[in-house]
């Protein structure tokens, strides 16, 4: 709750039961908070260290995951990137907001605070969150993430998809690939599959969440998007991971195909427990998760078309000398 009102609206016990099941969408109050008008958007992201910002841009289709690209700022200012978001093909994530300005750490505790009190049995950790500022048309690649997340979606307009675990779309390969770290978030995609997707038209003052793993993407339908992404963490979602990971890692150490995702009983505790037993044995743990750094291939740039000006030669890949 913040200034006395609460962040969640009409929230029912029936939704609160689903919420960690299905794909869901429930609505909250953070947009009417006094922190996401352009002004104040602008504050903070000339408060928001530079290392901590993520700038990106990307194609147009869906399928050419490739094309999403990192950026630097060079030497705009934050309203000259403010403004790039406005006007360009761009994507600003304020990474960790919560760890930076205080006034966010107390803002996503409150959300959580009450996403525990209206969820009988939810208990979170792990709290993080990033402010998300993009371009009328950006758009996000297919992928999947190794906390469970929530988006909460403040200005403009976007369609999210998400594609059920249950489709099969997804392999337990491919999630065990991701968790360790070997593939990319953004994962091969066929636009087949969005005939399997749920899809929602996200308006400000909802929020999206879905059951961990669960893949999914985004397009921007209108106007400069501005959104928060919380990440957290529960025992179940701990539990998923590590019996993932010890699937995998079990299968290239010991005899036998190790491939249940059951998650209760005793032998995925086990399996948990002997996963962490191992990363304390230098001969027997895994490696740990090298995440993919993409190269920095543009620079953000009020003149340039989409405010992309690319520092690679598009034929050759080579880079671009700038004076
Ligand atoms: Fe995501």
């Amino acid at each position: 709750m913040t200034n006395g009102q609460p962040l969640l609206e009409n929230w029912t016990p029936e939704q609160a039961a689903r919420m960690n099941n299905a794909i869901f969408v429930a609505q909250h109050r953070i947009q009417d908070l006094d922190l996401f008008g352009d002004e104040q958007l602008i504050e903070l992201l000339d408060r928001h260290p530079r290392e901590a910002l993520g700038i990106n841009t990307m194609g147009t289709d869906p399928v050419c995951h490739q094309e999403w690209q990192e950026g630097r700022a060079g030497n705009l200012n934050a309203e000259q990137l403010y403004e790039a978001a406005q006007t360009g093909r761009i994507w600003l994530n304020m990474r960790r907001v919560m760890d930076h300005h205080a006034e966010y750490a107390r803002l996503v505790n409150s959300l959580y605070e009450e996403l525990e009190a209206n969820c009988p049995g939810l208990s979170t950790y792990n709290r993080s969150a990033n402010l998300l500022i993009s371009s009328p048309e950006a758009i996000v690649y297919y992928h999947l993430d190794c906390p469970v997340n929530m988006l909460w979606h403040l200005r403009g307009t976007k369609r999210v998809w998400a594609y059920p675990l249950e489709s099969g779309i997804v392999s337990d390969e491919t999630i065990e690939g991701v968790l360790c770290g070997e593939k990319s978030e953004e994962l091969e995609f066929r636009s087949e599959w969005d005939d399997l997707a749920v899809s929602y038209d996200l308006n400000p003052g909802e929020m999206v969440t879905w059951p961990q793993h669960t893949p999914h993407r985004v397009v921007n339908t209108g106007g400069l998007n501005v959104s928060l992404s919380t990440e957290h963490m529960t025992s179940r979602a701990a539990r998923r991971n590590n019996v993932f990971l010890a699937n995998r890692h079990f299968r290239q150490i010991l005899p036998g195909d190790y491939r249940s995702t059951q998650l209760t009983g005793w032998q995925p505790a086990a399996k948990e427990f002997a996963l962490r037993v191992m990363r304390r044995l230098p001969i027997l743990a895994p490696k740990p998760p090298q995440g993919y750094k993409y190269p920095v291939t543009f620079e953000v740039d009020l003149d340039a078309q989409n405010c992309v000006r690319s520092l690679v030669d598009n034929d050759t890949r080579e880079p671009v000398l700038t004076s």
